[in-house]
């Protein structure tokens, strides 16, 4: 397990895709007004608003989502993860035309600050922390980025004790809990956009200033369902999309935690989260 992590600033992080070289260069990463941020902690549906941002860009620049030669691509790397990849990739970032779309599983305080200071716009994307336990923990036995795990108790005990990449997640919680109120910063939970996608899609359209025809909109709803994105996996992540797109529902956890478990989840979460807004938008 050690080989596979490094710790910068007190978390955890794979280091076959990250590195303390691209985390100090990151510090100093020069934000625009214009980009765009899409912010979760790993498994909260990432992928899922990637599509869907893709699409709405797809639509802002006057192109067809999907349609072959629309410029527009298919792939999840249209909206890359910032601190993923080598230290130059910054410098290479600015010569990139606004706007810029990025994804981020980072703790706001380990974004650069310009983010804040430019008030870029941040979508921020939470999910039910037991399907995100669960879902974390399959990925991790799939993926060879991460450690495989023999056992869901084993895992269980490093996501509640911050020994999962990324960090904890009731801590990730709490620090963005800090900043939802700014008007740039808008946040939706994985369970209303499972519950209603077409208003899941509507708002987000609003936020960015997108406007949406019924049929646009329609478009964007059918290609976020679970259904489709699974079925095109393969073309879009390549060998890692039958993993990723898992089963994409809501509590899958009762499969995975005993009753122990589920209680100690509960006091933590209650301790540390419910109390606050994003808390209450996930009861
Ligand atoms: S990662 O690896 O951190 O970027 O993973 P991430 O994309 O954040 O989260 C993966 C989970 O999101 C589910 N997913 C979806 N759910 C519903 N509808 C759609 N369209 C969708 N796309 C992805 C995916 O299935 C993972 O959840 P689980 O519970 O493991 O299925």
């Amino acid at each position: 397990r050690d080989e596979l992590m490094f710790s910068y600033k007190g978390i955890l992080y794979p280091i076959t895709i990250c590195s303390a070289e691209a985390f100090k260069a990151l510090e100093s990463f020069e934000a625009r007004s214009d980009d765009v941020i899409l912010a979760a902690y790993p498994k909260s549906g990432t992928n899922w608003l990637r599509r869907i941002l893709i699409d709405l860009i797809a639509i802002s620049q006057k192109k067809t989502p999907g349609e072959e030669g629309s410029g527009n691509a298919e792939k999840p790397e249209e909206i890359p993860y910032l601190e993923v990849g080598d230290p130059e990739k910054y410098e290479r970032m600015t010569k990139l035309p606004s706007p810029r779309f990025m994804a981020t599983h980072l703790y706001p305080e380990n974004l650069p600050t310009s983010i804040f200071r430019n008030k870029v716009k941040i979508l921020l994307l939470i999910r039910n922390p037991k399907d995100v336990a669960t879902s974390f923990f399959h990925f991790s036995n799939g993926v060879a980025i991460f450690p495989s795990y023999e056992t869901w108790d084993d895992f269980f005990t490093d996501f509640m004790s911050k020994k999962v990449a990324w960090g904890c997640y009731f801590e990730y919680l709490s620090e963005w809990n800090k900043h939802i109120d700014k008007e740039n910063i808008m946040t939706i939970t994985y369970e209303e956009l499972k519950e209603n996608r077409a208003l899941g899609v509507k708002n987000i359209a609003a936020f960015f200033g997108i406007p949406l025809t019924e049929e646009e909109l329609q478009l964007v709803v059918e290609r976020s369902s679970f259904r489709s994105m699974k079925k095109k996996s393969e073309k879009t992540h390549g060998t890692i999309g039958s993993i990723l797109f898992r089963k994409g529902g809501v509590r899958d956890w009762k499969n995975l935690f005993s009753e122990d478990q589920n209680e100690k989840m509960d006091k933590v979460f209650e301790e540390q989260v419910a109390g606050t807004k994003l808390g209450k938008m996930l009861n």
